[in-house]
């Protein structure tokens, strides 16, 4: 590789652009270190101009990363590689809550790589959240109550109190049984610590249903305000795509959320995650 790679934050909180680095799963040990660094430094990286990736390409360079996920745990993987998830919004699939990918397994994805295939007119954008200050920004006495608390996570969730779904078309609906048909229920730690910075981060996202040995009002209402500490502007970053562009995001660091504001034009991306860990407690 003879470019000058270069890293530059593209917001205050999280969120870097990596120039002079063309991704490739025979990319050399350094380039793959490199990444590897800046996505647990900025948590979400994006590296426009990939196209020369296919399936095959951008699942190659993810197993640098770490072992590869089948696709996703209930929806089918593209046909021509069983770890690439179509994210479409023609079948139904619009992310446009705040979650962390897959957390209703006992060991959810470490990292997930999205890469812009089709792209609508306007808008379609991603914003990603740091989950790490947002728990330093809570209060000691909420970070000691949410260190102690432990969360239901289901694929079972209540998507029209999240907002998963703009309205509920035929697709939409079709997705759902999809994404349901096996149940999958999970508890997991409110603060986790990040196997490999050693930070505490918040476990939350769409996917958590309630609190353990919470009542549900009592759970919507401390979810809220744990979740409202993500999800503030500040704490955020927003990816306008291009076609060619990928995204590589620690989802033990942050949530994300597709903005969901293109009617019905098309909007296709590919997305390979890498396994994870059993997300561990303060308390070990
Ligand atoms: C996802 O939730 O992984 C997909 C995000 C997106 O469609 O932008």
């Amino acid at each position: 590789q003879t470019n000058v790679i270069d890293i530059q934050p593209v917001a205050g909180s999280l969120g870097a652009e990596i120039t002079g680095v063309e991704l490739r799963p025979d990319s050399s040990d350094d380039v793959v270190a490199l990444v590897r660094q800046a996505i647990l430094e900025h948590k979400v990286v994006f590296v426009r101009g990939q196209d020369h990736l296919d399936d095959d390409l951008q699942a190659g360079f993810a197993r640098r990363l770490g072992e590869l996920t089948t696709a996703h745990p209930t929806v089918p993987g593209a046909e021509s590689n069983t770890n690439v998830l179509p994210v479409d919004a023609e079948r139904g699939n619009r992310a446009n809550s705040w979650h962390h990918d897959v957390t209703f397994v006992q060991a959810p994805p470490s990292f997930s790589l999205l890469r812009a295939i089709v792209l609508p007119p306007y808008g379609g954008d991603t914003a990603w959240a740091n989950t790490v200050s947002a728990y330093e920004s809570l209060p000691d006495s909420l970070k000691q109550l949410a260190e102690q608390l432990w969360a239901v996570h289901t694929n079972d969730y209540d998507y029209s109190a999240s907002h998963a779904v703009a309205a509920v078309t035929e697709q939409a609906k079709r997705y759902r049984e999809q994404f349901t048909s096996t149940v999958y229920r999970t508890e997991h730690p409110v603060v986790r610590i990040h196997p490999e910075t050693g930070e505490k981060t918040l476990l939350l996202g769409h996917f958590a249903q309630k609190f353990a040995g919470y009542n549900g009002s009592d759970s919507r209402h401390l979810f809220e305000i744990l979740q409202n500490h993500v999800s503030r502007l500040e704490n955020t970053v927003r990816w306008r795509w291009a076609p060619g562009d990928i995204a590589i995001w620690d989802n033990r660091l942050t949530q994300h959320y597709a903005v969901s504001d293109f009617g019905d034009t098309p909007r296709r991306l590919h997305r390979v995650t890498v396994a994870g860990d059993v997300p561990v407690s303060v308390d070990g």
